[in-house]
């Protein structure tokens, strides 16, 4: 890539330098991202973590959810955005179905990894027996609660989950039990601000929410959710930050600064 010419001491950020940033109580930023244009660009602006996410289906390939999301789809888009990523970490989606079985998992994972050059990869769903088989084969998990996007078809429709004291001690227990597991970050998603703060507070490892509220160790959204270009309902959690930016390197620098000063997610933005 010629716009990093001469940009070859840029440190690429790894799962301890994020364990010490909130150690340090410094917020985690990401976005997604599916392609080198847009990796280049987000890394460029700082964002911490670059998720390739199976949500990809949906805003990529114009799909009605996750679920026909394929491993050589995530191969391709984790190849395609590693290519243009210098300094942030990278984590990229088991799709569907692909880690349903501790040895499958672990494979599709090592192709993450291997040809995708992903440094670490996600799972929904308190899979642990499958998070401890692969961590004990030296695969990097980030695990994934609350709305699990990949259960659409059980759930009916995308709804904030934990709400009830019964569910939410449930998405707690899940989380701690992750954790002992061996899975070094955790996302939630659609949770309330108020669960996701206990669970931040009780894990060690990095909590990165998504409708989740501000205490959190870090935040993440769907880069075109904001930049304002996906298409249909805008879901509550999500901001426009090209309402108020004259590009979309500034736009994305205003999400960085906003998660860092924890002014994003807002009262607004939350559950
Ligand atoms: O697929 C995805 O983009 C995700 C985020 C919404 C967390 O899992």
């Amino acid at each position: 890539m010629s716009q990093y010419a001469d940009n070859s001491r840029v440190k690429q950020k790894t799962i301890v330098d994020l364990q010490q940033m909130k150690l340090a109580g410094q917020k985690i930023s990401s976005l997604t991202a599916y392609d080198a244009s847009f990796a280049i660009l987000l890394d460029q602006a700082g964002v911490d973590v670059l998720l390739v996410g199976d949500s990809l289906g949906m805003v990529v390939q114009g799909q009605a959810s996750t679920l026909p999301v394929t491993m050589q789809d995530m191969i391709y888009h984790t190849r395609v955005v590693s290519r243009g990523c210098q300094q942030a970490f990278i984590i990229a989606d088991l799709p569907f179905m692909s880690c349903a079985i501790a040895m499958q998992a672990a494979e599709n994972a090592a192709q993450l990894i291997q040809q995708g050059g992903a440094h670490m990869v996600k799972l929904e769903g308190a899979k642990t027996a499958i998070i401890e088989f692969m961590v004990q084969q030296g695969i990097p998990v980030c695990a994934h609660l609350g709305l699990l996007p990949q259960l659409i078809n059980q759930s009916g429709k995308y709804a904030v989950q934990g709400k009830e004291e019964k569910a939410a001690a449930r998405v707690l227990a899940d989380a701690i039990k992750i954790e002992q597991a061996g899975a070094q970050m955790l996302i939630v998603e659609c949770i309330p601000a108020a669960l996701a703060q206990q669970i931040s507070e009780q894990l060690t490892i990095p909590v990165i929410g998504i409708g989740a509220g501000v205490h959190c160790d870090g935040q993440v959204l769907v880069v075109y959710d904001m930049l304002g270009i996906s298409q249909g309902r805008k879901p509550r959690f999500t901001k426009n930050y090209m309402l108020q930016a004259d590009s979309i390197a500034g736009a994305v620098q205003a999400y960085v600064t906003e998660v860092k000063e924890q002014i994003f997610p807002a009262q607004e933005h939350s559950f």
